[in-house]
């Protein structure tokens, strides 16, 4: 599959995008091991989360989905998972693995956790080492996936410096920490998402942060709540970047969540000039939310703030598209993690931006992206949905046609994506492969 995307007139609306991914993929796996039932409004129904609840059916949960972004989960308590009959496949999906690695090591049965090409190449290890610190017995083949999880009576509770900014690998470890004896306690480098301290919050499990360490302690149980999924600001960023773009459009998106944690994307915007405002700020459970004004900007390129990257993780194939719009130069550095996402996003944005006539400088840990005007071509998303919804934007504003290749991966995050772009005027068609 590939989108077509030619050059279009960005219109003043109001929009919504879908459901937060990482809040949709919380509240099945918390509402599977919380006793009662869970409520989920807003939840996405992207490849990505419908995998965890797959999965979790595996395991024995009763989740029904009366409409597609509405979820019920009976949960079966701390101790009431059952033995799955199969291997758990969660696709494309490394919040899945990753977080169901760390439920399942304190499971008393074995589990095995496979996904697809993509995801079986990306580096395990980061969840593999901290898990068997905790007495759970678990190995991937050369630290990738599959995943083969022994079953384990207990685990004991760690102290753990996170050798990197990954919310995934603390939120295993929180999950991990819920099955063991005494206080388990994350330290990490930089401030990551805190989605999986905010719903245990709200689901009446203690958890303490402060100063970069967040501790909890095990044989808590959490219950089970009403949970309405803010939008996503990862996808809202896409709606973002083609008004920034565009000309002399303003469009409002609705009910977003702008938890601080998330927000890097949007500071950074700002810095280069980008007229993005807050309104109507409310909160969704412990979730911050707020509506979302965008209008047309005149972008300059600059030094980002290495200390924003863990802040804005999910959004630098947006961040390099928005620094090839800016006049000058873009630096971004400390972003080696970008290497190991759904494709190495440093080489793989480049690629693209090159293709479409723009100069990117690349290092190990970093890129400079010279401004320029984009021309028109065909880029390779190699399967990543960030990457091809990120160079189909740059199409909007081509002098030429782009064509984006691969593109089906965009079904994990942002299933309405063409349709939230025809929404404020942006052409981007999607075509089978056979149809050429
Ligand atoms: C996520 C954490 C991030 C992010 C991913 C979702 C999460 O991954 O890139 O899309 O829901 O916890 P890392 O923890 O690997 O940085």
């Amino acid at each position: 599959m590939r989108f077509k995307v030619t050059p279009a007139k960005v219109a003043d609306a109001s929009v919504t995008v879908p459901g937060d991914k990482s809040v949709s993929h919380r509240a099945l796996l918390l509402g599977s091991i919380a006793s009662g039932r869970t409520e989920v409004s807003g939840f996405l129904a992207g490849d990505d989360c419908l995998a965890t609840l797959a999965a979790m059916t595996t395991l024995g949960v009763d989740i029904q989905q009366p409409s597609a972004t509405e979820i019920s989960i009976q949960g079966v308590g701390l101790r009431g998972l059952q033995a799955p009959h199969k291997d758990l496949d969660v696709g494309n999906s490394g919040t899945a693995m990753r977080l169901l690695a760390g439920l399942l090591g304190g499971q008393p049965f074995d589990s095995v956790l496979t996904g697809d090409d993509s995801l079986c190449s990306r580096p395990m290890e980061r969840v593999i080492t901290p898990l068997t610190l905790m007495g759970a017995a678990i190995s991937g083949r050369a630290g990738k996936p599959p995943l083969t999880i022994l079953g384990t009576a207990t685990l004991r509770s760690i102290n753990y410096e996170l050798p990197m900014a990954s919310a995934q690998v603390k939120s295993a470890i929180l999950l991990a920490g819920l099955y063991a004896a005494g206080t388990t306690c994350v330290a990490e480098p930089a401030v990551t998402r805190d989605h999986t301290e905010r719903m245990l919050r709200s689901m009446g499990v203690a958890v303490s942060s402060s100063a970069g360490k967040v501790s909890i302690a095990g044989g808590q149980m959490p219950h089970g709540c009403q949970v309405q999924v803010p939008a996503d600001l990862s996808s809202a960023s896409f709606v973002i970047l083609a008004v920034l773009l565009a000309d002399n459009a303003d469009v409002l998106i609705k009910n977003v969540g702008v938890n601080p944690t998330r927000t890097g994307v949007i500071a950074i915007l700002q810095g280069m000039g980008a007229e993005i405002s807050f309104e109507n700020p409310q909160l969704f459970g412990e979730e911050p939310v707020a509506d979302i004004r965008v209008r047309s900007s005149r972008l300059q390129g600059g030094t980002v703030d290495p200390d924003l990257v863990s802040l804005a993780i999910d959004e630098f194939p947006v961040l390099f598209v928005a620094a090839a719009a800016a006049s000058g130069k873009t630096v971004f550095s400390g972003i080696g993690e970008l290497r190991v996402k759904e494709s190495d996003r440093i080489a793989t944005m480049a690629a693209g931006l090159r293709i479409l006539g723009i100069e990117v400088d690349e290092a190990d840990n970093g890129a400079i992206v010279h401004g320029g005007r984009f021309g028109g071509g065909t880029v390779q998303s190699h399967g990543d949905h960030r990457v091809a919804m990120s160079l189909a934007l740059a199409g909007t504003v081509a002098a030429d046609e782009v064509i984006v290749e691969d593109v089906a991966a965009v079904r994990t995050s942002f299933p309405e994506f063409q349709d939230c772009m025809a929404a404020i005027g942006a052409v981007i068609r999607l075509e089978e492969d056979d149809s050429v």
